[in-house]
Protein backbone atom coordinates (compact mmCIF):
# COMPACT_ATOMS: atom_id res chain seq x y z
CA UNK A 1 0.00 0.00 0.00
CA UNK A 2 1.15 3.41 -1.06
CA UNK A 3 1.39 5.61 1.70
CA UNK A 4 3.63 8.02 2.68
CA UNK A 5 4.54 9.35 5.89
CA UNK A 6 3.18 13.17 6.79
CA UNK A 7 5.50 15.79 5.22
CA UNK A 8 6.97 16.72 8.39
CA UNK A 9 8.51 20.55 6.68
CA UNK A 10 4.92 21.08 5.24
CA UNK A 11 3.06 20.69 8.21
CA UNK A 12 5.35 23.10 9.83
CA UNK A 13 4.54 25.72 6.79
CA UNK A 14 0.69 24.78 7.26
CA UNK A 15 0.76 25.92 10.60
CA UNK A 16 3.10 29.04 9.81
CA UNK A 17 3.63 29.97 6.64
CA UNK A 18 1.01 32.27 6.22
CA UNK A 19 0.66 33.86 9.79
CA UNK A 20 4.44 33.83 10.56
CA UNK A 21 5.54 38.11 10.00
CA UNK A 22 9.29 37.24 8.67
CA UNK A 23 10.18 34.16 7.25
CA UNK A 24 13.73 33.46 7.11
CA UNK A 25 13.60 30.11 6.57
CA UNK A 26 12.01 29.82 3.13
CA UNK A 27 13.55 28.15 0.44
CA UNK A 28 11.59 29.78 -2.84
CA UNK A 29 13.34 33.54 -3.47
CA UNK A 30 11.41 37.00 -3.55
CA UNK A 31 8.49 36.68 -6.01
CA UNK A 32 6.87 38.70 -8.21
CA UNK A 33 3.31 40.18 -9.61
CA UNK A 34 2.31 38.84 -12.74
CA UNK A 35 2.00 42.22 -14.43
CA UNK A 36 6.37 42.41 -13.24
CA UNK A 37 6.75 39.04 -15.32
CA UNK A 38 4.36 39.95 -18.25
CA UNK A 39 6.23 43.26 -18.64
CA UNK A 40 9.97 41.27 -19.05
CA UNK A 41 8.25 40.22 -22.74
CA UNK A 42 6.32 42.65 -25.04
CA UNK A 43 2.96 40.58 -26.07
CA UNK A 44 3.12 38.75 -23.27
CA UNK A 45 0.17 40.20 -21.55
CA UNK A 46 -2.20 39.54 -25.28
CA UNK A 47 -0.78 35.73 -25.23
CA UNK A 48 -2.27 35.19 -21.61
CA UNK A 49 -5.50 36.86 -22.24
CA UNK A 50 -6.32 35.71 -25.60
CA UNK A 51 -5.57 31.35 -24.37
CA UNK A 52 -8.01 29.37 -24.51
CA UNK A 53 -8.51 27.47 -21.36
CA UNK A 54 -8.89 23.54 -22.60
CA UNK A 55 -6.66 21.08 -21.32
CA UNK A 56 -3.25 21.22 -22.55
CA UNK A 57 -0.24 18.69 -23.59
CA UNK A 58 0.70 15.69 -21.04
CA UNK A 59 4.48 16.74 -21.44
CA UNK A 60 4.07 20.39 -21.71
CA UNK A 61 3.21 23.23 -24.26
CA UNK A 62 5.91 22.89 -26.97
CA UNK A 63 7.37 26.43 -26.94
CA UNK A 64 7.95 25.97 -22.86
CA UNK A 65 9.57 22.74 -23.43
CA UNK A 66 11.70 24.14 -26.63
CA UNK A 67 12.41 27.36 -24.55
CA UNK A 68 13.82 24.65 -21.81
CA UNK A 69 16.06 22.56 -23.86
CA UNK A 70 17.93 25.50 -25.31
CA UNK A 71 18.99 25.19 -21.58
CA UNK A 72 20.45 21.86 -21.80
CA UNK A 73 23.20 20.53 -24.37
CA UNK A 74 21.42 16.77 -25.19
CA UNK A 75 17.98 16.73 -24.43
CA UNK A 76 16.28 18.39 -26.96
CA UNK A 77 12.66 19.71 -26.56
CA UNK A 78 11.43 15.69 -26.56
CA UNK A 79 13.33 14.94 -23.63
CA UNK A 80 11.55 17.90 -21.37
CA UNK A 81 8.43 16.50 -19.77
CA UNK A 82 6.64 19.68 -17.90
CA UNK A 83 4.63 18.98 -14.45
CA UNK A 84 2.87 21.03 -11.68
CA UNK A 85 5.94 21.85 -9.73
CA UNK A 86 8.83 19.54 -8.92
CA UNK A 87 6.82 18.11 -6.52
CA UNK A 88 4.74 16.38 -8.94
CA UNK A 89 7.70 15.10 -11.36
CA UNK A 90 9.30 13.72 -8.07
CA UNK A 91 5.93 11.57 -7.50
CA UNK A 92 5.78 10.74 -10.79
CA UNK A 93 9.64 9.82 -11.69
CA UNK A 94 9.75 7.51 -8.59
CA UNK A 95 6.25 6.00 -9.28
CA UNK A 96 6.89 4.91 -12.97
CA UNK A 97 10.59 3.46 -12.31
CA UNK A 98 10.89 1.95 -8.35
CA UNK A 99 8.97 -0.97 -7.11
CA UNK A 100 9.28 -3.32 -4.03
CA UNK A 101 12.85 -4.21 -3.12
CA UNK A 102 14.49 -1.84 -5.34
CA UNK A 103 17.53 -0.17 -3.89
CA UNK A 104 17.79 3.17 -3.94
CA UNK A 105 20.92 5.63 -2.67
CA UNK A 106 19.47 8.96 -1.26
CA UNK A 107 21.89 11.75 -0.47
CA UNK A 108 20.79 12.52 3.38
CA UNK A 109 19.82 14.53 4.71
CA UNK A 110 17.07 15.67 1.82
CA UNK A 111 14.32 17.34 1.12
CA UNK A 112 11.69 14.51 2.60
CA UNK A 113 9.73 13.32 -0.99
CA UNK A 114 13.61 12.55 -2.06
CA UNK A 115 13.87 9.84 0.12
CA UNK A 116 10.01 9.49 1.49
CA UNK A 117 8.53 8.79 -2.08
CA UNK A 118 11.18 5.65 -2.68
CA UNK A 119 10.45 4.03 0.60
CA UNK A 120 6.67 4.15 0.59
CA UNK A 121 6.82 2.65 -2.95
CA UNK A 122 8.31 -0.07 -1.30
CA UNK A 123 12.55 0.56 -2.16
CA UNK A 124 15.13 0.20 0.20
CA UNK A 125 16.53 3.86 1.18
CA UNK A 126 20.28 3.68 1.65
CA UNK A 127 21.58 7.16 2.51
CA UNK A 128 24.69 8.51 1.82
CA UNK A 129 25.16 11.30 4.47
CA UNK A 130 26.71 14.99 3.83
CA UNK A 131 29.21 15.87 6.41
CA UNK A 132 31.31 19.08 7.39
CA UNK A 133 34.56 18.86 6.15
CA UNK A 134 37.70 21.72 6.27
CA UNK A 135 34.56 24.05 7.36
CA UNK A 136 32.23 23.14 3.95
CA UNK A 137 29.26 20.72 3.68
CA UNK A 138 30.48 17.10 1.08
CA UNK A 139 29.72 14.35 -0.03
CA UNK A 140 32.37 11.69 -0.23
CA UNK A 141 32.31 10.22 -4.14
CA UNK A 142 34.10 7.21 -2.15
CA UNK A 143 31.83 5.87 0.02
CA UNK A 144 29.30 5.88 -3.12
CA UNK A 145 30.53 2.95 -5.19
CA UNK A 146 29.65 0.28 -2.52
CA UNK A 147 26.34 2.02 -1.76
CA UNK A 148 25.41 2.05 -5.05
CA UNK A 149 26.53 -1.58 -5.93
CA UNK A 150 22.93 -3.48 -7.70
CA UNK A 151 20.89 0.05 -7.55
CA UNK A 152 18.29 1.07 -9.07
CA UNK A 153 18.80 4.69 -8.93
CA UNK A 154 21.07 7.60 -7.28
CA UNK A 155 19.15 10.16 -5.79
CA UNK A 156 21.10 13.70 -5.13
CA UNK A 157 20.12 17.04 -4.94
CA UNK A 158 22.68 20.17 -5.83
CA UNK A 159 23.06 22.37 -4.37
CA UNK A 160 21.52 20.84 -1.47
CA UNK A 161 18.81 21.76 0.52
CA UNK A 162 19.38 22.21 3.51
CA UNK A 163 23.16 22.91 3.67
CA UNK A 164 23.55 24.41 0.27
CA UNK A 165 26.70 21.94 -0.41
CA UNK A 166 27.51 20.55 -3.15
CA UNK A 167 30.67 19.13 -4.96
CA UNK A 168 33.09 19.78 -7.07
CA UNK A 169 33.02 19.29 -10.62
CA UNK A 170 35.77 16.05 -10.70
CA UNK A 171 33.39 14.82 -7.88
CA UNK A 172 30.39 14.78 -10.37
CA UNK A 173 32.21 13.27 -12.58
CA UNK A 174 33.03 10.40 -9.73
CA UNK A 175 29.33 10.28 -9.01
CA UNK A 176 28.22 10.01 -12.78
CA UNK A 177 31.14 7.45 -13.25
CA UNK A 178 29.77 5.02 -10.96
CA UNK A 179 26.21 5.34 -11.73
CA UNK A 180 27.22 4.47 -15.29
CA UNK A 181 29.06 1.16 -14.12
CA UNK A 182 26.03 0.21 -12.04
CA UNK A 183 23.56 1.17 -14.96
CA UNK A 184 21.33 3.11 -12.61
CA UNK A 185 19.61 5.81 -13.24
CA UNK A 186 20.65 9.36 -11.86
CA UNK A 187 18.09 11.41 -10.65
CA UNK A 188 19.46 15.17 -9.78
CA UNK A 189 17.08 17.43 -8.23
CA UNK A 190 18.40 20.70 -9.79
CA UNK A 191 15.95 23.34 -8.59
CA UNK A 192 18.75 25.20 -6.81
CA UNK A 193 20.81 25.15 -10.05
CA UNK A 194 21.64 28.29 -10.96
CA UNK A 195 21.79 29.63 -7.51
CA UNK A 196 25.84 28.67 -7.41
CA UNK A 197 26.76 31.24 -4.79
CA UNK A 198 30.28 33.71 -4.54
CA UNK A 199 31.96 32.18 -8.01
CA UNK A 200 31.22 28.30 -6.67
CA UNK A 201 31.05 26.56 -10.51
CA UNK A 202 27.57 25.59 -12.01
CA UNK A 203 27.65 22.30 -12.26
CA UNK A 204 26.53 20.39 -15.87
CA UNK A 205 23.01 19.02 -15.75
CA UNK A 206 23.09 15.67 -15.14
CA UNK A 207 20.57 15.00 -18.18
CA UNK A 208 23.80 16.47 -19.93
CA UNK A 209 26.65 14.22 -18.29
CA UNK A 210 24.85 11.01 -17.91
CA UNK A 211 22.60 9.41 -20.52
CA UNK A 212 20.30 7.72 -17.77
CA UNK A 213 20.52 10.98 -16.31
CA UNK A 214 17.49 13.15 -14.99
CA UNK A 215 17.70 16.49 -14.18
CA UNK A 216 14.47 18.03 -11.89
CA UNK A 217 13.95 21.70 -12.59
CA UNK A 218 11.53 24.03 -11.35
CA UNK A 219 10.97 28.44 -11.46
CA UNK A 220 10.01 28.08 -7.74
CA UNK A 221 13.44 28.63 -7.02
CA UNK A 222 15.63 31.05 -8.27
CA UNK A 223 12.53 32.45 -10.73
CA UNK A 224 10.86 32.99 -7.86
CA UNK A 225 7.45 31.80 -9.33
CA UNK A 226 6.38 28.90 -6.74
CA UNK A 227 2.81 30.15 -7.43
CA UNK A 228 3.11 28.79 -11.46
CA UNK A 229 3.74 25.51 -10.22
CA UNK A 230 5.90 25.34 -13.32
CA UNK A 231 8.53 22.01 -12.78
CA UNK A 232 10.45 19.52 -15.09
CA UNK A 233 12.16 16.64 -16.02
CA UNK A 234 14.95 16.55 -18.74
CA UNK A 235 16.57 13.90 -20.02
CA UNK A 236 17.69 12.04 -22.69
CA UNK A 237 15.99 8.69 -21.76
CA UNK A 238 12.54 8.64 -23.83
CA UNK A 239 11.96 5.20 -22.39
CA UNK A 240 11.86 6.85 -18.88
CA UNK A 241 10.23 9.57 -19.64
CA UNK A 242 7.24 7.69 -21.88
CA UNK A 243 7.19 5.25 -18.32
CA UNK A 244 6.42 8.84 -16.29
CA UNK A 245 3.76 10.21 -18.94
CA UNK A 246 2.09 6.93 -18.32
CA UNK A 247 1.90 7.66 -14.77
CA UNK A 248 1.08 11.21 -15.30
CA UNK A 249 -2.11 10.29 -17.17
CA UNK A 250 -3.56 9.64 -13.37
CA UNK A 251 -2.16 12.70 -11.64
CA UNK A 252 -2.71 15.96 -13.01
CA UNK A 253 -3.18 15.03 -16.99
CA UNK A 254 -1.48 18.27 -17.73
CA UNK A 255 -0.46 21.36 -16.60
CA UNK A 256 -2.42 24.51 -16.02
CA UNK A 257 -2.88 26.38 -19.35
CA UNK A 258 -2.04 30.12 -17.85
CA UNK A 259 0.60 28.87 -16.11
CA UNK A 260 2.63 27.64 -19.30
CA UNK A 261 2.28 31.05 -21.10
CA UNK A 262 3.64 33.00 -17.38
CA UNK A 263 6.28 30.10 -17.31
CA UNK A 264 7.33 30.32 -21.04
CA UNK A 265 8.29 34.21 -20.43
CA UNK A 266 10.07 32.95 -17.26
CA UNK A 267 11.83 30.56 -19.36
CA UNK A 268 13.20 32.85 -21.87
CA UNK A 269 13.98 35.70 -18.97
CA UNK A 270 15.78 33.29 -16.96
CA UNK A 271 19.29 34.63 -16.75
CA UNK A 272 17.41 37.87 -15.86
CA UNK A 273 15.32 36.47 -12.79
CA UNK A 274 18.37 33.81 -11.71
CA UNK A 275 20.77 36.31 -11.93
CA UNK A 276 18.55 38.45 -9.36
CA UNK A 277 18.20 35.99 -7.15
CA UNK A 278 21.55 35.48 -7.17
CA UNK A 279 22.64 38.91 -5.94
CA UNK A 280 19.64 39.26 -3.56
CA UNK A 281 21.13 36.20 -2.09
CA UNK A 282 24.48 37.05 -1.44
CA UNK A 283 23.73 40.48 -0.08
CA UNK A 284 21.50 38.62 2.58
CA UNK A 285 24.15 35.96 3.24
CA UNK A 286 26.73 38.80 3.74
CA UNK A 287 24.10 40.65 6.01
CA UNK A 288 23.64 36.89 8.19
CA UNK A 289 27.32 36.03 8.25
CA UNK A 290 28.16 39.40 10.03
CA UNK A 291 25.51 38.56 12.68
CA UNK A 292 27.02 35.53 12.79
CA UNK A 293 30.35 37.14 13.52
CA UNK A 294 28.76 39.17 15.76
CA UNK A 295 26.83 36.55 18.02
CA UNK A 296 29.17 33.06 18.29
CA UNK A 297 27.84 31.81 21.56
CA UNK A 298 24.50 31.91 19.31
CA UNK A 299 24.98 30.02 15.66
CA UNK A 300 27.54 27.99 14.18
CA UNK A 301 27.91 28.69 10.87
CA UNK A 302 28.81 26.76 7.94
CA UNK A 303 28.74 29.18 4.85
CA UNK A 304 26.25 27.27 1.67
CA UNK A 305 28.10 27.09 -2.07
CA UNK A 306 24.72 27.52 -3.79
CA UNK A 307 21.19 27.64 -3.20
CA UNK A 308 19.18 30.28 -1.02
CA UNK A 309 18.99 27.62 2.07
CA UNK A 310 21.68 27.00 4.81
CA UNK A 311 21.62 25.00 7.58
CA UNK A 312 23.94 26.39 10.94
CA UNK A 313 23.62 25.00 14.43
CA UNK A 314 23.36 26.21 17.41
CA UNK A 315 26.49 26.88 19.34
CA UNK A 316 26.38 25.40 22.90
CA UNK A 317 25.35 28.71 24.53
CA UNK A 318 22.42 28.67 22.58
CA UNK A 319 21.43 25.31 23.36
CA UNK A 320 21.58 25.87 27.13
CA UNK A 321 19.62 29.04 26.75
CA UNK A 322 17.02 27.70 24.44
CA UNK A 323 16.91 23.84 24.52
CA UNK A 324 16.98 23.14 20.60
CA UNK A 325 16.19 24.52 17.10
CA UNK A 326 12.51 23.03 17.78
CA UNK A 327 12.18 24.66 20.74
CA UNK A 328 14.07 28.53 19.96
CA UNK A 329 11.78 28.64 16.27
CA UNK A 330 8.60 28.24 18.38
CA UNK A 331 9.79 30.92 20.88
CA UNK A 332 11.06 33.10 18.41
CA UNK A 333 7.76 32.83 16.04
CA UNK A 334 5.17 32.97 18.61
CA UNK A 335 7.10 36.02 20.33
CA UNK A 336 8.53 38.23 17.66
CA UNK A 337 6.80 36.41 14.52
CA UNK A 338 9.66 35.23 13.15
CA UNK A 339 10.21 32.13 11.44
CA UNK A 340 12.81 29.69 11.08
CA UNK A 341 12.65 26.15 10.82
CA UNK A 342 14.17 23.17 12.86
CA UNK A 343 16.30 20.84 11.60
CA UNK A 344 14.69 18.02 13.38
CA UNK A 345 12.20 18.26 10.84
CA UNK A 346 14.65 16.95 8.31
CA UNK A 347 15.24 13.80 10.79
CA UNK A 348 18.77 15.82 10.98
CA UNK A 349 20.63 16.98 14.14
CA UNK A 350 17.87 18.71 16.65
CA UNK A 351 20.54 21.56 17.67
CA UNK A 352 20.46 22.52 13.29
CA UNK A 353 17.93 25.23 11.61
CA UNK A 354 17.03 25.91 8.21
CA UNK A 355 17.62 29.58 7.05
CA UNK A 356 16.59 30.95 3.72
CA UNK A 357 18.10 33.57 2.55
CA UNK A 358 16.20 34.50 -0.52
CA UNK A 359 13.65 36.94 0.20
CA UNK A 360 13.68 40.85 0.11
CA UNK A 361 13.08 41.55 3.71
CA UNK A 362 15.60 38.76 5.31
CA UNK A 363 18.30 41.25 6.26
CA UNK A 364 15.45 43.19 8.34
CA UNK A 365 14.49 39.96 9.69
CA UNK A 366 18.07 39.23 11.01
CA UNK A 367 18.39 42.61 12.22
CA UNK A 368 14.99 41.98 14.62
CA UNK A 369 16.67 38.59 15.71
CA UNK A 370 19.62 40.47 16.57
CA UNK A 371 17.61 42.74 19.19
CA UNK A 372 15.50 40.07 20.22
CA UNK A 373 18.29 38.16 21.25
CA UNK A 374 20.08 41.16 22.50
CA UNK A 375 16.91 41.71 24.65
CA UNK A 376 15.29 40.55 27.44
CA UNK A 377 12.77 38.15 26.16
CA UNK A 378 15.76 36.61 24.14
CA UNK A 379 18.23 36.49 26.73
CA UNK A 380 16.08 34.53 29.17
CA UNK A 381 14.69 31.95 30.90
CA UNK A 382 17.24 29.40 30.68
CA UNK A 383 15.76 25.91 30.22
CA UNK A 384 16.41 23.59 32.59
CA UNK A 385 19.90 21.74 32.26
C1 LIG B 1 15.10 20.11 -3.15
C2 LIG B 1 13.68 20.40 -3.52
N1 LIG B 1 13.09 19.64 -4.44
C3 LIG B 1 11.82 19.85 -4.81
C4 LIG B 1 11.08 20.85 -4.24
C5 LIG B 1 9.65 21.06 -4.66
O1 LIG B 1 9.52 22.22 -5.42
P1 LIG B 1 8.09 22.81 -5.77
O2 LIG B 1 7.48 23.21 -4.46
O3 LIG B 1 8.32 23.97 -6.61
O4 LIG B 1 7.29 21.74 -6.43
C6 LIG B 1 11.65 21.66 -3.27
C7 LIG B 1 10.87 22.72 -2.61
O5 LIG B 1 11.22 23.24 -1.58
C8 LIG B 1 12.99 21.42 -2.91
O6 LIG B 1 13.62 22.19 -1.99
Amino acid sequence: MFRPRPFALERFFAKHEFSARRLLCSSDCESMSVRELLALEPGSEESLLSLRLGYTETRGAPALREALASRYEGPGADGIFVHAGAEEALLNLFAATLSDGDRVVVATPCYQSLSELPRALGATTLPWHWRIEGGRWILDPDELAPLARGARMIVLNLPHNPTGGTVSPSDFAAIVAVARKEGCILLVDEVYRGLELRETPRLPAVCEAYERGVSLGVFSKNAGLAGLRIGWLASRDRELLDAVAAFKDYNSICSSGPSEVLALVAARNYDILGNRARALCERNLDAFEGFAARHPDFVEWTPPAGGSIAFPRLAAAALGRFGDAGALAERLVSETGILLLPGALYEADAARFRLGFGRADFAEGVAELEEWLGAGSGKGPAVAP
